[in-house]
């Protein structure tokens, strides 16, 4: 590998500087200190929505055969993720899953390079190393017990595209609100949370920068 990595990190999460965005950058600052190109989406800003079923992408012999046809907001930054060098995904988990947004995402991604042929299953011509971060309100044992399985299909779709597994890092226990007091929040204990995302959240921005680094060794690995 020779020349600057380029990574990119997509946040789906609307927050622009919530918990899933943090990570995000942490993850790009670990990136950047290894002296990759580091580029910031927000899907937010973006007007997009999720495979719209031309299936242009699977037409034998097709001008688009292998690649998202459809034009929209997500259009060059699903260019910039088929060529850049290693990526990160992360949003928040709404109603048990990654957020809807970055799922829309993930299908204009992943589709096109799903093979119908039989034989290999990824079209992905340049696999890349990536990693995988959410954000949840609900503890760790939660997560273990009631979101694993929802989630590893998420990873299992990054390992069938992209070859390799990602790098997880599932960030529980979030501080939702900058002040609970304003907020119908009695189902969270606000001092317990607050305690938590002192002592554990940098834990997880140092994950997240340590990540980074991992893709840019990865990435560097390749050919
Ligand atoms: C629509 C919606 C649904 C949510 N559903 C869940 C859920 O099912 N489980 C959970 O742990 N947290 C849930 N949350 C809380 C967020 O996942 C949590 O606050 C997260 O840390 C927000 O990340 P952000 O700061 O990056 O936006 C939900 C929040 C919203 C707005």
């Amino acid at each position: 590998m020779t020349g600057q990595l380029r990574i990119m990190a997509i946040n789906g999460s609307p927050r622009k500087n919530g918990s899933t965005a943090k990570l995000l950058e942490a993850f790009l600052k670990g990136a950047s200190e290894m002296g990759a190109e580091t580029e910031m989406v927000n899907l937010y800003e973006l007007e997009f929505t999720g495979c719209r079923e031309c299936y242009l992408c699977k037409i034998k012999n097709g001008k688009r055969y292998g690649e998202c046809a459809y034009r929209d907001g997500l259009t060059d930054v699903i260019a910039k993720v088929r060529d850049c060098d290693g990526f990160a995904f992360g949003a928040p988990i709404f109603l048990g899953d990654f957020a809807a947004q970055g799922k829309s995402f993930l299908e204009r991604l992943f589709f096109p390079y799903t093979s119908y042929e039989g034989g290999d299953f990824s079209l992905n011509k340049n696999p890349k190393p990536t990693a995988l971060f959410a954000a949840m309100n609900v503890k760790e044992d939660f997560l273990n017990e009631f979101y694993r399985g929802q989630l590893g299909n998420t990873e299992a779709w990054f390992k069938r595209i992209m070859l390799k597994d990602p790098y997880t890092l599932y960030s529980t226990d979030t501080y939702q609100f900058s002040d609970y007091s304003r907020y119908d929040a009695g189902l969270w204990n606000e001092p317990e949370k607050r305690a938590w995302r002192d002592e554990h959240f940098p834990i997880d921005l140092q994950k997240a920068e340590e990540i980074g680094k991992k893709v840019c060794e990865d990435a560097s690995k390749k050919e």
